[in-house]
């Protein structure tokens, strides 16, 4: 038996996510722990909600809340909808945790044992009216370049010149506009991540199996320009890890905390404590330090392109830098971006499908399954409601809906609700057994490698297969001749259902269980081969027919979901 560690990168606690977002990391990686579980293996599958920095503070200002209240709010809220598309959490922790806080400190204390740790004296714009600093991109003028008035104090959009928040003209705070401003003396702490390179370089070496695209970037940020740099890890804030060198205060950084992108991987760590604690004290340590058993662990996370830097280079410097014996990543799955009917998914025209709209309107099997069959693996791809159609009726309802439906009522209608004889199997069934043999172990595969769409494809041509095998086998004509022989083949197509339940089950979870109680068996484990999987329901075993398995969208629902969800009101 394997151990798996599977994390999902962690979603902001501002707002409730869109469906782009699910698919880069949280679907994939649920659809990973179910396989890995339905392989026979112990998998601990961790994710939480990222709470601290300035988004989060001001999102929880404009709903006129406290921004630990809201963040709580938000929490619920975020891990209702995560039950809801079926995430398989062993645990959805938060990074505001008190096991993040503890974690975090003792961090950043290792690191400054390790002498990895510098003190910094920076100039930083201070609101008077706002009674804070300001980040660079709160800080809006006019663009000493181009004159566009709304230019931002780390870029003006309008002409992309790179700016300096004292450089802009009429400098004003973006949070109330006040021009209140002053530029203030304030100290940071930096992570001397540059100290680490050598190490990072060697370690990202030994990683000959991961893609390229994933080497290349953290390659590029080693080795580009003048190498890795150093990294501010505090900020001004007063929401967030309040830094301390671990149990001990940090002389000079009252008032200050870490910065969200320091924590946030940590929570990664402190996610298991907090599923241990939940537990009543399972054994965290065994999942998370090589000391202690977490040398035969292999870790997996997932995540979108844009996190990649941070998971290559920024958490490992944190973990080696330590000194310690912690876990690090064996394999990182990251995902390009997934885009809304010709644009992108906006949250603030709220433009594209959010995940609590997509469950009003349909099941979450819908959206798992076309969300992760069109992934955005290899590129970024796009979400239409054309293509969505498409997917929804064709795949599910036309391939697998038609086969239970076809097979269960036939059988009802000539044997009854029950699992007919009728002998041995033929050549033509010898044949389908010997090509799902093949599929399954291509599926296997896939699944192993995570390649998301091969994966989808070969679970689509295997309940392809069945229809293909229905077709050809005809029992509605055999019966005419020879009803043992029709007995027998609705006998396989019936067995073939309980097979379906088990291999859809990562794709379809909810599905697999309708098909499954429909078989009156659990779903089953993953099948080793198919000739056993396919005499798993013997003659005489009851079933029930299922309603409708799914229902087909048609082109007026599809006008209004692609009206109602434009952006455009
Ligand atoms: O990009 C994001 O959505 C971040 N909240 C991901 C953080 S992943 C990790 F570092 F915890
Ligand atoms: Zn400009």
């Amino acid at each position: 038996m394997q151990r798996h560690l599977i994390t999902s990168a962690i979603p902001y606690i501002n707002g409730i996510k869109h469906l782009g977002n699910l698919v880069g990391s949280q679907l994939p990686a649920d659809l990973y722990a179910r396989f890995q579980r339905a392989r026979g293996n112990e998998v601990l599958f961790l994710c939480a909600t990222d709470e601290h920095g300035t988004p989060a503070e001001l999102a929880a200002a404009k709903a006129g809340q406290p921004v630990a209240e809201y963040c709580a709010e938000m929490h619920a809220v975020q891990s209702e909808l995560a039950r809801g598309f079926r995430l398989s959490f062993d645990h959805f922790g938060r990074s505001s945790s008190p096991q993040n806080h503890a974690l975090t400190q003792h961090f950043a204390g290792r690191l400054a044992d390790a002498g990895l740790i510098r003190e910094v004296s920076e100039r930083q714009v201070y609101s008077n009216a706002d009674g804070r600093f300001l980040p660079d991109r709160y800080i809006e003028g006019t663009c000493p370049n181009c004159g566009y008035d709304r230019a931002r104090g780390d870029q003006c959009e309008n002409c992309t010149k790179q700016l300096d928040p004292t450089d802009l003209i009429d400098a004003r705070s973006a949070i109330s506009g006040s021009t209140d401003l002053e530029v203030r003396e304030t100290k940071h702490l930096y992570l001397r991540q540059s100290e680490l390179k050598d190490d990072l370089d060697a370690w990202i070496d030994s990683k000959a199996d991961w893609p390229i695209l994933t080497t290349s970037i953290a390659k590029k940020w080693l080795h580009d320009g003048d190498g890795l740099q150093d990294r501010g890890i505090t900020r001004d804030l007063d929401w967030g890890i309040p830094v301390r060198r671990g149990d001990a205060e940090w002389p000079g950084m009252e008032g200050k905390v870490f910065y969200v992108w320091f924590d946030a991987p940590i929570e990664y760590i402190a996610c298991a404590g907090e599923w241990a604690d939940a537990q009543g004290g399972a054994d965290w340590e065994r999942w998370w330090r090589t000391d202690k058993g977490a040398d035969d662990v292999r870790y997996t996370q997932f995540m979108g392109k844009d996190n990649v830097p941070f998971h290559t280079l920024s958490f490992p410097a944190t973990l080696l830098g330590s000194g310690e014996p912690w876990k690090m990543v064996d394999h990182l799955k990251s995902f390009n971006y997934l885009n809304y009917d010709g644009g992108q998914f906006s949250t603030s025209q709220g433009r594209g499908v959010f995940m609590n709209q997509a469950l009003n309107i349909l099941p979450a099997d819908y959206w798992r399954w076309w969300l992760l069959s069109n992934c955005p693996e290899t590129s970024d791809s796009e979400f239409t409601w054309e293509l969505f159609q498409q997917g929804v009726n064709k795949d599910l309802a036309d391939v697998l809906g038609n086969f239970v439906s076809r097979v269960t009522k036939f059988c009802r209608s000539k044997f009854g609700e029950v699992v007919p004889d009728g002998g041995v199997f033929g050549p033509l069934e010898q044949d389908l057994i010997a090509e799902l043999d093949k599929r399954l172990a291509a599926y296997t595969t896939h699944m192993e490698n995570m390649e998301v769409r091969k994966s989808a494809q070969e679970l689509r041509a295997i309940w392809v297969a069945g229809n293909e095998y229905l077709q050809a086998a005809a029992p509605w004509a055999t019966i005419k001749e020879d009803e043992a022989q029709a007995a027998m083949q609705i006998r396989l197509g019936l067995n073939l259902i309980g097979l379906y339940a088990a291999l859809s089950a990562p794709f379809l979870p909810d599905t697999a269980d309708t098909l499954a109680a429909t078989m009156g068996v659990e779903v089953s484990k993953w099948p080793e081969s198919i000739a056993k999987a396919l005499n798993a329901l013997a003659p005489g075993h009851t079933f029930q027919v299922p309603d409708n398995l799914f229902a087909k969208i048609d082109d007026a629902a599809r006008a209004t979901w692609e009206a109602q969800f434009s952006g455009a009101a």
